[in-house]
């Protein structure tokens, strides 16, 4: 006797029902593709710091691993001066001092910060050493600084002479405020899996400008600025670090995409718990989410339009628009 299956497969109707399952699982909304082997290896980045995602591709493409890729990543905008948010050339707080943060994670859960960082131009390579060399996570200011030294790090002047004429002319008013999506550059959170899938990020700043001396944001912050869980994916973010830290943004992304949501729809979920809760402070604030998840799958949403990123998969380095909350 026939069994049912093979009736199913050698009947007119068994092949319609074939078809029209497969038509019916691409229609609704809870269809999940297969894994796409060739989504990895893939790195994102937030804005479009297409030469952070390059830079971390070259390591990806010769099968390297993930912390290394998102490490050359960050250390791009890190070195560049005209990026005035990350780094050397960051703009400075209101005392004139450029203080950074930086965090790293690794695919075994490992995680390395430095705060309140000055003169020392790579603060992720820093945050690095904090998480391989020492039993900490976090060092901050003065001992972030000096722990660098003793690692060998170069001390060098983070104020440009760009930055310090901003900060010059920010003085006249001394108005502290915010500004949606500064110069369409902030924070780079940058996430990557490689082609063992070995999940990593990195998230580096110079933080808000003119921010009070002291002041520490969401970026050094693991799960605030970012997380990693290499069983489920990576999320970073850029934007108001206040308001990310009150959520822990990018832990709350990478939970939702561990109950089964696609990186777009988590990263959207995340952005809504921020509305939600502080309906009054995104009205003038900016916070964007990148994420991926171990099929190597990607998204990125922001409250306001403006937030864009960049994304290396499949040999191919885009900058994307991405979707926001608000029209
Ligand atoms: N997201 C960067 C900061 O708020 O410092």
């Amino acid at each position: 006797m026939k069994s049912r299956r093979s009736f199913i497969q050698n009947s007119f109707w068994g092949a319609f029902a074939a078809t029209s399952g497969q038509f019916w699982e691409r229609t609704t909304k809870h269809f999940e593709p297969a894994a796409d082997p060739e989504a990895w290896p893939v790195v994102i980045a937030t804005w479009d710091n297409r030469k952070a995602t390059s830079a971390a591709w070259e390591v990806l493409k010769n099968g390297g691993r993930s912390l290394d890729a998102v490490e050359a990543g960050a250390r791009v905008p890190e070195a560049d001066p005209n990026d005035t948010s990350v780094g050397y050339g960051g703009f400075p707080d209101r005392d004139g001092n450029v203080t950074l943060d930086a965090c790293i994670m690794d695919e075994f859960g490992n995680a390395g910060s430095v705060t309140f960082m000055q003169d020392i131009i790579h603060a992720v390579s820093v945050a690095r050493r904090v998480m391989e060399k020492t039993p900490h996570v976090i060092i901050s200011g003065e001992g972030a600084r000096r722990f660098a030294i003793e690692e060998g790090f170069p001390v060098e002047n983070l104020l440009t002479d760009k930055a310090r004429e901003a900060w010059e002319k920010w003085k006249l008013t001394s108005q502290y405020k915010p500004v949606i999506n500064i110069e369409r550059h902030d924070t780079i959170g940058i996430v990557a899996m490689d082609a063992a899938r070995r999940i990593a990020g990195a998230c580096t700043t110079s933080g808000m400008a003119f921010k009070m001396h002291g002041r520490v944001g969401d970026s050094p912050v693991i799960g605030a600025g970012l997380f990693v869980d290499n069983e489920v994916g990576a999320a970073a973010c850029t934007g108001l670090g206040e308001l990310v830290l009150k959520t822990l943004g990018s832990f709350l992304v990478v939970e939702e995409m561990r109950k089964g949501k696609h990186p777009q729809k988590a990263a959207e979920v995340a952005i809504k718990r921020i509305i939600d809760k502080y309906p009054e402070a995104i009205k003038e604030a900016q916070v964007g989410f990148v994420a991926i998840d171990k099929k190597g799958r990607y998204g990125a949403y922001s409250i306001h339009p403006g937030f864009n990123y960049a994304v290396y998969q499949k040999g191919v380095n885009l900058m994307l628009e991405a979707g926001s909350h608000f029209s």
